[in-house]
């Protein structure tokens, strides 16, 4: 894809243009609510290519341009749709910002030139803006510096724009980061919505701290805090959400009751429960970006209307208090 190929997006008719931040001090600028595409793989269920394209359209139009996919989201499916989607749509190269990852599996320093090639021609860029590590390496014993040097080579040769981390306790960011010689982690992309709140004990502070990005993933607990399914609808849920211990009654019992308090915040605010989840997680700081997925365009626009306002700050503190409430076990059974 040359930058030439792309042409500017602008906001539909009615729609209020988005609100934007600086992605980690990389001067990028990307919009306050991002879009997350796992949902176009089988996992999620959107396979058919003129359903991600209609979904990257509208993100396109409302004015949202940081995309969010993987190198293992229906195996390279996400990717191919995410790039085909935007060179067929003529969104401009320096207008959108492109972040996938490379899974831990993948870090042996000889396969990572070949994992990012074969990457990039899914996509169809040249250079992708964000290359993040999905997850740490954990079965191969691939020495942090080895796959780190590698990485920022791969900066250096022009292939990769920025560096992000996924997944990463602190610690091993921190270990990781010591690794580089000229460039820095730009993004932490970590779990963290209303309901599962580790994120604000370390990665929080440490992102905030060091300049960073915290991309948040599941920001609307893949809908659980939504009150959108009954807890029977809950229960017999098909994708992959049938196996999350969130949709487990004793859980889910308890998002049931969260949902009902953001569902009256929402009212005062005329906005939907998607809305004032992902909008807590902006209003308390501006380092978190949440990248929702979405199934369908009006889900995207919903989402990208989750900015441009705040939360008072009694609203903030009544779902905060909410969710503080919660006794979530992730054990089986
Ligand atoms: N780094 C990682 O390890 C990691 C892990 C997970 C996800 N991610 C990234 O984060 C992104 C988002 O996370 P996620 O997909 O797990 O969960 P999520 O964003 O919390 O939930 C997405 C689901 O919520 C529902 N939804 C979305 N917008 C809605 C709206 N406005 N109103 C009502 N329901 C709505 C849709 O499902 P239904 O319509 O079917 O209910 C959608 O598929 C992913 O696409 C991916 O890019 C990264």
């Amino acid at each position: 894809m040359t930058p030439a190929l792309i042409r500017a997006s602008s906001p539909a008719a009615g729609v209020t243009e988005l609100e934007y931040t600086s992605l980690g001090k990389t001067g990028l600028r990307v919009s306050r609510v991002g879009l997350g595409t796992w949902q176009f793989s089988d996992a999620w269920g959107v396979t058919r290519y003129e359903d991600a394209k209609a979904v990257v359209a509208r993100a396109l139009e409302v004015g949202v341009n940081l995309f969010d996919t993987a190198m293992v989201y229906g195996r390279g499916m996400s990717e191919e749709f995410l790039g085909r989607a935007l060179r067929e749509l003529g969104a401009r190269r320096d207008e959108v910002v492109v972040a996938t990852k490379i899974p831990g599996d993948y870090l042996h320093p000889d396969d990572i030139p070949r994992a990012v090639e074969a990457s990039l021609k899914r996509l169809g860029l040249e250079s992708v803006d964000l290359m993040q590590v999905h997850w740490p390496p954990c079965w191969h014993n691939f020495p942090t510096c080895r796959y780190m040097r590698a990485l920022e080579r791969l900066v250096e040769l022009g292939k990769i724009g920025h560096l992000g981390l996924s997944d990463y306790p602190v610690e091993l960011a921190e270990a990781a980061r010591y690794c580089l010689a000229r460039h820095d982690v730009e993004v932490i992309q970590v779990r963290y919505n209303l309901a599962e709140r580790m994120a604000e004990e370390e990665h929080l502070p440490y992102a905030e701290e060091n300049g960073m990005s915290l991309l948040a993933w599941s920001p609307l607990a893949k809908g659980a805090i939504l009150g959108k399914y009954t807890l029977e609808e809950a229960e017999r849920i098909q994708d992959l959400r049938a196996r999350d211990p969130l949709f487990r009654p004793s859980n889910y019992r308890q998002l049931l009751r969260l949902a009902e308090a953001i569902k009256a915040v929402a009212e005062r605010y005329g906005k939907t429960p998607a809305q004032v989840a992902l909008n807590w997680l902006i209003t308390a700081s501006s380092t978190v970006i949440p990248i929702p997925g979405a199934r369908s365009p009006r889900q995207v626009e919903e989402n990208a209307g989750a900015a441009g306002w705040r939360l008072s700050f009694s609203d903030w503190r009544l779902l905060d208090e909410a969710s503080r409430g919660l006794r979530l076990s992730y054990l089986p059974g």
